[in-house]
């Protein structure tokens, strides 16, 4: 754990220069736009440990799968998001030293990153082996107003001598990725050119064939005004520059505003890649750079108005919710169906910037409260969209009729995991694609989708588990064997309850839907029985069947649903008992010790509890959350959400804070000592469930918001936007009660303590404590 980000509501700011946070850093003050996202790699040349990153949302290399021992069923590549052409290399050269912070001596250094307006700023100040001290000021930022562009800020003032200082922008299309399987490079270079002012690259990917262009055009600074400079143009392979060098007087600063295209082929043709990308440059230089940071910030306000999260009394935990809130904003705007949320987004390799189920039962709720609905409708139609693959998927694994198996991991809806237990037994990732279904109508009351889109979707998944399960003379009971549950600490088990109650569960949801669809819009249901040849009588009644006798595991003695056979066999020490060396489990243990522990590395009974929670009493919560909390150790970042809002149901507010604080700040502190390898995008969104479905007991019922609502004591209030059906609510829970604004035209029916209210449009209520 670390603990060097200083507090601050708005921003993250590091203060001071150490080399070994500088990976860590390159990750938490990431920059994206929801098109494209890039580490915070210096613009300067740095010879120190660096991750380069700059990724383009949608364009992945599919890398040749590298296992120990091949299984059949196993997919060929593992699709990974592409370290692409670095667009934010300038190069500092004083009087033939390169200005490189490895090797200078560095007086005071400062990066913040601004999520109120969007942008990355450093300062620093450095001297050379030579003694030559420069001051440099870095402004960046991925326009959120204008997806395919961004500009950087960057200039350098001479604190003890007059020189020359040579400043070279390049665009540099020669990168590679660190998690490449063959070592290979994946990018082909199409074309390139230097302009005036300028240049581009266009690169292709190796196999899948994009086109990535990215160019430049800059502006030449003195003294904080432009001039005319002739560059010296530099054309390399795979690499475009221009070499500006200035007679820079001591203490008046010199510099560079680099504006920046990124145009893929999968938003145009490509043949006018060139002539598009060199359109957009004339436009936002022309714009020029305080423009498009204003119009930064003015996008930015508007986001916020919608999401943001303020706590009074806790500067720490303000600052790490909204850092949550603005990277999930950063990663996905929804304006493309095409597009989703890799659990690392744009800020590093790990997880190949894939899409897994992390969306669905995680930052489908996020979007749903803090965006237009049509963010998360383009998330559920990226998995419309993707059905043929999944049922091609399935039916590579045996599975017939049309039922469908989407993957553990996907660019484009083919299956990239590649070991056994996960891409064959993690199966409940079916569930909550159809939970998101049901989430996204239960919130929006939008019906149609279900007649358009999900109903598709909803009976090819209950294919699929009608054929999973088998009938086991046995139990007399329908069984499904051989799975994996969220717990990934346990394979090849027997009878997951979380999986077997969400595959009935799925069943039935999309029998009930199927009769709604039947009645609401019936020329459409024919047709869809047609398309897809479902037989409404037999498997209607076979899916009646498995609902009807499907088999739960439960220990009567303890009166817990038990996470699958055979689970009470295993030796039951507490997490708590374990000596804290061998922590975490994953680090210190063989994988098969792990797999005989009682250890659970995520929420798995307890997610099923938090999907269906309403199915269960008060009393049958708390019995399974006393008897799997202790045996939780919470090695996913996904978990400690779901415990923080259940022990909020719970009424133990000191846990639910202290789950909530697990995920919090879990990259601004390092707390898991990997944050270097890129930011929990995904698990962001868990922090933001724990502090509005947690601390603020949301839940939809009956159509309608509810709350239930507790402050954790060092708070002083705290308050959330949620936007509801077309209307946009703003909730502050203090200890005078709970403040109901409605900031829309729309009268709202909320129910809050149990208790009915109406908060007519742009009124508020408050609720007294
Ligand atoms: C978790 C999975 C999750 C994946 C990506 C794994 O560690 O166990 O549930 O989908 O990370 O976030």
């Amino acid at each position: 754990m670390k603990n060097y980000i200083k507090p601050d509501e708005w921003s993250i700011i590091e203060e001071g220069f150490d080399p070994h946070h500088h990976q860590i850093s390159e990750s938490i003050f990431s920059l994206g736009n929801g098109r494209m996202g890039q580490r915070a790699n210096f613009e300067e040349a740095y010879s120190g440990q660096s991750l380069l990153g700059n990724y383009v949302a949608g364009v992945y290399y599919p890398d040749k799968t590298r296992v120990g021992w091949w299984k059949n069923g196993y997919p060929e590549y593992f699709a990974k998001v592409l370290n692409a052409a670095n667009w934010t290399s300038i190069d500092v050269n004083i009087d033939g030293e390169q200005l490189d912070l490895a090797k200078c001596e560095v007086s005071s250094f400062r990066r913040e990153l601004n999520m109120k307006q969007g942008y990355l700023k450093r300062n620093f100040r450095a001297k050379t082996a030579t003694g030559k001290e420069v001051e440099v000021e870095a402004i960046r930022f991925c326009s959120m107003a204008d997806d395919e562009t961004a500009a950087i800020k960057y200039t350098v003032t001479p604190l003890n001598f007059s020189g020359n200082i040579t400043l070279t922008p390049a665009i540099d299309g020669d990168v590679v990725n660190k998690d490449s399987n063959y070592d290979e490079k994946f990018w082909d270079e199409v074309s390139k050119a230097n302009q005036p002012e300028g240049g581009y690259i266009v690169m292709r990917t190796k196999k899948t064939g994009f086109e990535v262009a990215t160019g430049m055009q800059f502006t030449v600074l003195q003294n904080g005004k432009s001039v005319q400079i002739q560059a010296e143009a530099i054309n390399k392979e795979k690499y475009v520059a221009s070499k500006v060098t200035l007679q820079a007087q001591q203490g008046q600063s010199i510099g560079i505003i680099k504006y920046v295209a990124n145009l893929s082929s999968q938003n145009h043709k490509p043949e006018e890649l060139v002539d598009k990308l060199n359109a957009t440059l004339n436009r936002v230089s022309q714009k020029g750079f305080d423009t498009m940071l204003a119009e930064q910030a003015a996008a930015w306000a508007k986001k916020w108005e919608h999401n943001d999260i303020i706590i009074e009394g806790d500067v720490s935990a303000q600052q790490a919710i909204r850092f949550n809130i603005f990277q999930l904003n950063q990663t996905y705007t929804g304006e493309d169906d095409r597009l989703n949320i890799g659990p690392k987004g744009f800020t590093g390799e790990k997880y190949g910037g894939s899409t897994y189920w992390d969306t669905e039962a995680y930052c489908v709720p996020f979007y749903l409260a803090t965006a237009d609905q049509n963010v998360t409708r383009n998330l559920l139609l990226y998995r419309y969209k993707q059905l043929g693959k999944a049922i091609e998927n399935a039916a590579l694994l045996g599975f017939k009729n049309g039922a469908a198996l989407y993957p553990m991991v996907t660019m484009d809806g083919t299956e990239c995991h590649n070991e056994w237990e996960i891409t064959f037994e993690e199966i409940h990732r079916n569930g909550a694609i159809a939970y998101a279904i049901f989430n996204y109508v239960r919130y929006t009351a939008d019906e149609a989708y279900l007649a358009d889109y999900g109903l598709e979707v909803l009976l090819a998944i209950a294919r699929f588990w009608s054929q999973r399960v088998n009938w086991s003379a046995d139990k007399g009971k329908y069984v499904m064997l051989g799975v994996t549950g969220p717990n990934e600490y346990e394979n090849n088990i027997n009878n997951n309850w979380y999986t077997n109650t969400l595959a009935t569960w799925c069943m039935g949801y999309a029998l009930e839907v199927a009769e709604k669809v039947k009645d609401s819009s019936p020329e459409q249901y024919v047709a869809l029985l047609a398309r897809i040849s479902f037989d409404e009588v037999t498997e209607i009644a076979k899916f009646r069947d498995i609902i009807e006798k499907m088999y739960y595991p439960y220990d009567d003695a303890q009166q817990v649903f038990l996470q699958q056979d055979g689970y009470l066999d295993k030796e039951q020490i507490l997490v708590k008992d374990l000596p804290v060396a061998d922590r975490p489990l994953n680090q210190k243990w063989s994988w098969d010790r792990i797999l005989r522990s009682c250890y659970i590395k995520q929420a798995d009974v307890l997610q099923g509890i938090y999907f269906f929670e309403d199915r269960f009493d008060t009393e049958t919560i708390r019995r399974n959350f006393d008897f799997y909390e202790p045996r939780t150790v919470h090695e996913s970042s996904l978990s400690p959400c779901v415990h923080a809002i259940l022990a909020a149901k719970l009424g133990d507010e000191e846990r639910a804070y202290e789950f909530y604080l697990r995920t919090a700040r879990l990259d601004l502190d390092d707390y898991n000592n990997d944050t270097e390898d890129g930011c929990h995008i995904t698990s962001m969104a868990g922090t933001w469930m724990s502090v509005v479905e947690g601390f603020g007991g949301m839940r939809v019922r009956d159509g309608k918001l509810s709350f239930h609502p507790f402050i954790p004591e060092k708070w002083t209030s705290f308050s959330f936007h949620m936007g509801f059906r077309g209307a946009l609510l703003n909730v502050k829970v203090s200890r005078d009660g709970v403040q109901l604004k409605n900031l829309s035209d729309k009268t709202v029916s909320v129910v809050v303590y149990g208790k009915e209210q109406i908060v007519n449009a742009n009124t508020e209520l408050l609720i007294k404590a």
